[in-house]
């Protein structure tokens, strides 16, 4: 029997879970190891130098440490920057996950289409530059938020998060002008669709979510294989870089398709 592949998903906190759930789904063969860099969180508050200068020898130790044979960075705010020095100097196979404007340009009715992530990554060059390769005559509305990241982690840790605090992240997404609304809101952070059922609720008006994770785990898929398809239930590591326990681990489970991670 061939040797259980290893698969490295990494954030700047839970956020990642979100994507780390579709690749489980696609490779539940695999085993996983799952990285929050909680001690640098959150990444949208730091400079492009900073989080470079954090994310690539981490990822490198890290590599070193578990040996993965892919690495997710299931982050945009520091995919957006990271992915070309990681490749460099690694020979590791990558996943990023960056905004997903083609698509949501692609399919956008009222061609009004907005991006909600993290101040620093509707910042970055990089998202320009996929707006200017990808918007398809779409008017695209960048909102960066300061709070939606540490919100969803509050709510995922059982914290109380009032709908007035997310719907003053979310509201600068919903444009309206000569009675042409946004139908298309790109979640270009990997925390907010743990937010997914409470957004929905909140919105002004119904829109399409745009959540990367399915296409992620495809990707993941593709360069790895389909794998056995034979789930293994004991394997799967949870690593905070403060050294931390989360205090509901089982609550965290099913991100891990039903393993407790240990
Ligand atoms: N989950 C991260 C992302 O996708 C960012 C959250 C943070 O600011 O650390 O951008």
């Amino acid at each position: 029997m061939p040797a259980r592949q290893t698969i490295l998903v990494f954030d700047s906190g839970l956020g990642g879970l979100t994507v780390l759930r579709e690749v489980v789904r696609a490779r539940p063969d695999a085993r996983y190891i799952y990285v929050a860099d909680d001690k640098f969180f959150p990444y949208g508050h730091h400079g492009e130098q900073q989080i470079i200068a954090r994310v690539v020898p981490l990822v490198g130790e890290l590599i070193d440490a578990h040996e993965p044979d892919l690495v997710v960075i299931a982050c945009n705010t520091a995919s957006t920057l990271v992915m070309s020095h990681l490749r460099a100097q690694y020979q590791v196979p990558f996943v990023g996950t960056v905004p997903a404007i083609k698509p949501a340009c692609a399919g956008s009715k009222s061609r009004r289409v907005s991006v909600l992530g993290t101040r620093g990554t509707v910042k970055r060059e990089y998202t320009q530059a996929l707006i200017r390769d990808f918007a398809q005559g779409c008017k695209v509305t960048l909102v960066g938020s300061g709070n939606l990241a540490a919100l969803s982690e509050a709510a995922l840790s059982g914290g109380a998060v009032s709908d007035q605090d997310i719907l003053a992240e979310i509201a600068p997404c919903f444009v309206e002008d000569s009675s042409v609304r946004t139908d298309t809101v790109v979640l270009a952070c990997t925390h907010f669709p743990l937010l997914m059922d409470r957004l929905v609720a909140l919105a002004p008006w119904p829109v399409d979510w745009i959540d990367p994770a399915p296409a992620i785990a495809r990707r993941v898929a593709d360069l790895l294989g389909s794998g056995c398809g034979e789930a293994d239930h004991a394997d799967a590591e949870m690593i905070f870089t403060s050294g931390r326990r989360h205090p509901l681990r089982q609550t965290l489970a099913p991100f891990f398709g039903g393993r407790a991670p240990a």
